[in-house]
């Protein structure tokens, strides 16, 4: 076509890598890209791995409530309630940290009291309530703080965590918003009903974690000091030795560890990444930006046995895991942890109520544990049925010209049709960023890949983990196309803000994620055409 030949979009898949392409066998998929061909998707769109599916309705409750007795971790180990309390957090803190509130869980009378606080301008004189450590507690111990679940683990009937009982996290913590009915301010958290799935890009994880009274037992998933040398966004890395304040400076800070993202990998790498829609997970596969894992009840058992409870990674099945993943770098990060457990008085651990005897480093029981394998399968049941947001339209001829651009330039990797599971392909580190320029740090038994690292930040979250345990290649998972009008960064380093600045050249040729185009219309046609993607077929 005349117009598109003299509009060409810079579309940067360059000579220089077609050669590592080939030897991945992903020459047909590319060669549709670099020779403008319109397309739908990818010619091949890989091996979907299907999961079982138990029942969604009592799925939501594990999503929702389920901790699996990961409480035992967040106040006896972290204690998270006693810092809340030690520091006065008010409920217009917690909401300014990005936390969601659930309107339908707040006592009545509170909740006509606070919906008045809400119009007024917030200040202590006209908002006391808001201002108030007191409703703090009240809110925790009526399961208003969505993801914050508390528990009545003294068994006497009610939930007060003043006195005896506890508090856990479940998966709502970071998946979840609400439909922002009782209060909502931009790029904070909201009161309302819940919106399950939808993810809380406001949410500040590590100033939450750095609440924690005992933040050091956040030890494998902090950015290490190694002998000098660092890997993550801050300058210095942290020691075994380093205080609960050095540890809280590290993760309250939005440059180490940015808003909207957490930290899951405990690989003592500061390589904190966007948290993922987690609807429709039936079209997502596989998971994880690092597509680390093929089956979605393994990545939520990942969840709950390593991320929710780390100190299973001291015990014998945790070190088998970090020995196969990073060798002996690995034990000596279970032997520095276990030696902050005990200076902190952490004892009683593992906490987490899974099933032990299964072998360590599959994806299935990475540290040898699975939870209740019905209540995964159920949660799969809900993390299936939970719809994408509707796509926002502004400009429906401008998304229809966003679409042509988009079925020339982009769909070598993605598909148009989101109602379709996303290509379950990878794309080789090279591809996606040019400026991948890894050098081995450990070599590791194959199939798994050595660990390797490249300046910059995009390929931190593969240094230790990807796909290649199974036999695929070190790349880059594909993300879901939706929800995309609400999501301030891109890239799952969250390296990008704003979608213009994503497709638009200025970020180099060596940049993450290089596919632009020159125009300021174009980027503009193609921004209007990636808010209105939803699933309704197209
Ligand atoms: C503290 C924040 C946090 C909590 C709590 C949390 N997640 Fe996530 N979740 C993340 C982040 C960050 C990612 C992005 C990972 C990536 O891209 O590699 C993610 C991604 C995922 C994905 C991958 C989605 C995709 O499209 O590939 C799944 C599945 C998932 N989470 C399930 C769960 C489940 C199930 C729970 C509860 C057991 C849970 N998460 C709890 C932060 C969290
Ligand atoms: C070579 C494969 C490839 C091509 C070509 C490609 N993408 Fe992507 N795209 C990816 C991968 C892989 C990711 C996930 C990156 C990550 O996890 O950081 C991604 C991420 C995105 C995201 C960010 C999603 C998010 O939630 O942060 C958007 C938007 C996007 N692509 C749009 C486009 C557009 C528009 C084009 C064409 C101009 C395009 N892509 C071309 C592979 C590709």
């Amino acid at each position: 076509m005349q117009s598109s030949k003299r509009n060409r979009p810079v579309i940067l898949l360059g000579a220089s890598f077609i050669g590592v392409v080939i030897a991945a066998c992903y020459a047909p998929v590319l060669f549709a890209a670099s020779s403008n061909i319109k397309a739908d998707g990818p010619r091949n769109s890989g091996t979907i791995h299907s999961h079982k599916r138990g029942d969604a309705k009592a799925g939501r409750d594990v999503f929702r409530f389920e901790t699996f007795g990961d409480e035992g971790f967040w106040t006896d180990a972290a204690r998270m309630p006693q810092g809340m309390m030690q520091s006065k957090i008010t409920p217009l803190q917690l909401l300014d940290s990005g936390v969601q509130m659930d309107s339908e869980a707040i006592p009545a009378d509170l909740k006509a009291d606070i919906s008045k606080e809400f119009k007024t301008d917030l200040s202590p004189a006209n908002a006391p309530l808001l201002n108030d450590p007191q409703t703090t507690l009240k809110l925790v111990n009526a399961n208003a703080v969505i993801g914050i679940v508390a528990k009545d683990s003294n068994g006497d009937s009610t939930i007060d965590i003043e006195n005896g009982d506890k508090v856990g996290i479940s998966c709502a913590l970071c998946h979840t918003i609400t439909d922002n009915s009782i209060f909502s301010k931009p790029g904070n958290g909201s009161v309302g009903r819940r919106r399950d799935g939808l993810t809380p890009y406001g949410l500040n994880v590590g100033k939450l974690l750095a609440t924690a009274a005992n933040s050091r037992v956040f030890w494998p998933i902090l950015q290490h000091d190694n002998g000098g040398k660092t890997i993550g966004r801050a300058p210095k890395g942290l020691k075994p030795n380093s205080s609960e304040e050095e540890v809280d400076a590290y993760l309250s800070n939005p440059k180490y560890f940015p808003v909207g993202t957490f930290d899951d990998t405990p690989d003592g790498i500061g390589n904190s990444i966007i948290i993922q829609p987690l609807f429709r997970q039936d079209l997502a596969g596989p998971y994880g930006s690092s597509g680390q894992n093929a089956v979605l009840d393994d990545f939520s058992n990942t969840a709950y046995t390593i991320l929710f409870d780390p100190t299973t990674l001291v015990s014998p099945g945790g070190r088998k895991f970090l020995q196969i993943m990073a060798g002996s770098d690995g034990i000596k990060l279970a032997d520095s942890y276990e030696k902050i457990l005990k200076e902190t008085g952490v004892t009683g651990y593992p906490y987490i109520h899974a099933r032990s005897g299964r072998k360590p480093g599959e994806e299935k029981s990475p540290v040898g544990l699975r939870v209740d394998n019905q209540k995964l399968l159920d949660l799969n049941a809900y993390l299936d049925s939970l719809p994408a947001p509707p796509g926002v339209h502004t400009d429906r001829t401008a998304e229809a010209r966003g679409r042509e651009l988009f079925r020339s330039h982009c769909t070598s990797c993605h598909n148009v049709d989101q109602s379709k599971p996303v290509p379950a392909i990878f794309i080789p580190m090279k591809t996606i960023y040019p400026g991948y320029r890894p050098v081995v740090m450990a070599k590791r038994k194959p199939p798994l890949s050595p660990v390797q690292n490249s300046p910059g930040t995009f390929d931190d979250k593969m240094i230790v983990v990807d796909a290649s345990g199974r036999g695929e290649i070190r790349g880059n998972a594909l993300p879901l196309l939706l929800d995309l009008a609400r999501k301030p960064r891109f890239l799952h380093d969250a390296s990008v803000i704003g979608l213009d600045s994503l497709l638009n050249p200025s970020r180099g040729l060596k940049a993450p994620h290089p596919f632009y185009l020159s125009q300021k219309s174009q980027r503009t046609d193609m921004a209007a055409f990636l808010k209105g993607l939803d699933t309704r077929q197209r």
